[in-house]
């Protein structure tokens, strides 16, 4: 496995691969990476392509305040991760070279990014966006993959992809899950024992919910209030509970197949997310 750190070191060992044929893959994340970032770069192989991993922590989708400073960095375990996991390069680009000090560009993409986390974070999504594009626009991979964990964000990409013309099939994979449902996050190495032990609270409401809504058509906005009073119940801070088209991302008014349960809560300082897709197992 190659680690670059230069754009043009990275674009001369994508051609090279490119020239024998091969197809190329890439995973965008911000490291810190944990079973569920190296499920996506299994689904990459998947193909037999060259896989690129890049890790960034995009500062244009963390707001003044946020835990930009303090997240996770750790490039040497993460390298060692990937390459047991068959990823061909692992991209790591400088923030200075990759942000000139008079960038000026975003891509927004109205609609998809306005209710959940785009209420809740203003310009996350824009700067989500507009990096990914970026990254798409130095690698130029045939595919890109996602995790259906950041349910929002996949529909802005894919909404992003499709309006743009970006010629990359968008590949989502399953939420990756501990043991008592808690979806894996690098965030979630900011919470205390007890932090934990409550933030399982999460997928225990959203399993609940849709358990209550299965075979129905259960009424959307009743579900999201119960499910608010049950995390609230469990000692967490709600930000959303919202039944959600996962393509549009607007609200709708019953939870039925193809609608997801969508929540963002607070455990202490750290912000956790998760979602389920309704009258589906798993
Ligand atoms: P990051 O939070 O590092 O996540 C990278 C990718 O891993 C995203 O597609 C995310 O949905 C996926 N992922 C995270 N936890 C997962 C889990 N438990 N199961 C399945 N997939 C999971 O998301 C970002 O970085 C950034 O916003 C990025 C797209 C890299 C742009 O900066």
């Amino acid at each position: 496995m190659n680690t670059v750190r230069d754009l043009s070191a990275l674009r001369a060992l994508v051609r090279e691969a490119r020239s024998s044929g091969t197809s190329v893959a890439l995973v965008p994340t911000m490291g810190a990476l944990h079973e569920g970032h190296l499920s996506l770069v299994r689904l990459a192989r998947k193909d037999r392509g060259f896989t690129v991993v890049s890790i960034f922590v995009n500062p244009l989708q963390f707001a003044p305040g946020e835990d930009f400073e303090r997240y996770p960095r750790r490039e040497a375990n993460d390298a060692a991760m990937l390459e047991a996991a068959g990823a061909d390069v692992v991209y790591i680009p400088d923030a200075k070279s990759f942000y000139p000090p008079d960038f000026s560009t975003a891509v927004d993409v109205a609609g998809v990014s306005e209710g959940g986390e785009g209420a809740a974070r203003p310009g996350h999504l824009r700067g989500v966006a507009t990096v990914v594009s970026k990254l798409f626009l130095q690698v130029q991979p045939d595919v890109a993959v996602f995790g259906r964990k950041d349910l929002q964000q996949l529909a802005v990409i894919r909404r992003m992809a499709r309006d743009l013309d970006f010629p990359i099939r968008i590949e989502a994979a399953p939420i990756v899950r501990e043991s008592d449902g808690l979806a894996l996050s690098s965030r979630n190495a900011y919470l205390s024992a007890e932090e934990r032990r409550k933030a399982a609270a999460l997928p225990r409401a959203l399993f609940a919910a849709r358990s209550r809504a299965a075979g129905g058509d259960a009424e959307a906005r009743e579900l999201e209030r119960e499910t608010r009073d049950e995390l609230e119940r469990a000692g967490l801070a709600v930000d959303y509970v919202d039944v959600v088209d996962p393509e549009t991302m607007r609200r709708v008014d019953r939870a039925g197949a193809g609608t997801a349960l969508a929540a963002a809560v607070r455990v202490g300082k750290t912000r956790l997310l998760d979602n389920v897709s309704m009258g589906e197992e798993g």
